[in-house]
């Protein structure tokens, strides 16, 4: 079975095929970060012009030796994103569907960073499983009856991780996107030990929810009381010797990973988790990968720890496709005129 899948929820733009369930054949990926990175941010509108014009060529490139014929259905990853570049997914695979005469897969996109966990024909993922999806707009902690079923245990009440990390970066002047800016300017932190103290929110608030927007500000208020001279204000484009901004970054990134991975090992420990997955775009954090497979090992010696491949752990359409192949083998494809975009979904609502 081949499912065609479409991700465009923010910058990047992908297309990927995928047989069974398990084989990717292809998973093209184009991105409009170089585009943004002098404003610090991604601009929607930047983005999704970008997406138009790349789309098709994408998904040229992923069929280019697959008859239509052969394709079963189209899977597209319709919210949570940017409304603009969602709408050039959807509406793209829409016409697809019409044109091929093909059903759609409407695919929440934390759901496939979930399903990322499978793709590289891993079977052996036992349940029930805990499950964090940290991105830039997300932090949810799930729980996993079966794959199919799963239950919201917590959440960012206002910044999700990645957003914390791009936040932090821009304060340092660390430039776009923040979290592989923040990891590398940390790793050059040796004096291990001397860490700053920034704060470690709700990491003993007893649930699972998370809160990161104070860390942005307590790095603000930290860097704007260092008074340097070549720095007024001190803040963006910040001017202090690269040691003290390597000491940030690395104190701002221990204290979001110490509290993912405590909340992580709670939750897996008092659901009796058999399987913990790590997914989203700040999975790619090497540190966070081994924090937390060392944390799972010391707590859950019994558990599986599984993270996507590195190459899987930002957005994709391969992830896309995978999660559309188990829908569509539950008999949840839909004509075209089924879908719409969603911009504001939650996985609370995930069906
Ligand atoms: O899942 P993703 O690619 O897109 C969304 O669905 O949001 O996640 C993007 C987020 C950004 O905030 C980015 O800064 C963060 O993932 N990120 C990282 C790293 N690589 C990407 N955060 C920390 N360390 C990284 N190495
Ligand atoms: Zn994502």
């Amino acid at each position: 079975m081949l499912i065609l899948g479409i991700e465009s929820t923010c910058d990047e733009t992908g297309v990927a095929l995928v047989k069974d369930g398990r084989t990717i054949l292809k998973n093209v990926i184009s991105s409009s970060v170089p585009l943004h990175k002098e404003y610090g941010g991604v601009i929607p509108e930047i983005a999704a012009r970008e997406q138009i014009k790349i789309i098709i060529p994408l998904i040229e490139q992923a069929i280019e030796s697959v008859p239509i014929s052969q394709i079963d259905a189209i899977a597209v990853s319709y919210g949570p994103g940017l409304i603009g570049s969602l709408l050039i997914g959807v509406e793209t695979a829409k016409t697809l569907a019409v044109a091929w005469n093909k059903k759609l897969i409407a695919v929440n996109h934390l759901v496939g960073h979930f399903y990322s966990n499978w793709l590289d024909g891993r079977r052996d993922i036992l349940f029930p499983a805990v499950a964090l999806v940290v991105s830039g707009g997300h932090t949810d902690l799930l729980f996993f009856k079966n794959k199919n079923s799963h239950k919201l245990l917590g959440s960012t009440m206002d910044d999700a991780a990645g957003e914390a990390f791009d936040k932090v970066a821009k304060v340092l002047g660390l430039g776009y996107p923040g979290g592989p800016a923040v990891e590398s300017c940390a790793e050059k932190f040796t004096r291990k030990g001397e860490l700053n103290p920034f704060p470690k929110p709700l990491l003993k608030s007893g649930d699972y929810n998370f809160s990161f927007s104070g860390l942005k500000t307590a790095a603000l208020y930290y860097v704007r009381g260092l008074k340097t001279p070549s720095s007024s204000p001190p803040i963006r484009g910040y001017a202090a010797g690269e040691e003290k901004r390597g000491d940030i970054a690395a104190s701002i990134e221990q204290a979001i990973i110490d509290v993912l991975v405590a909340k992580t090992v709670r939750a897996a420990k008092d659901f009796h988790a058999k399987t913990v997955l790590l997914g989203g775009g700040v999975s790619a954090n090497k540190k966070l990968r081994r924090e937390l497979a060392t944390a799972i090992k010391k707590n859950l010696p019994d558990s599986k720890f599984y993270i996507p491949d590195s190459n899987l752990t930002t957005d994709n359409a391969g992830m896309i496709a995978f999660a559309g192949y188990n829908k569509y083998t539950n008999g949840k494809a839909v004509e075209y005129n089924k879908i719409g975009v969603n911009p504001n979904f939650e996985l609370k609502s995930w069906k």
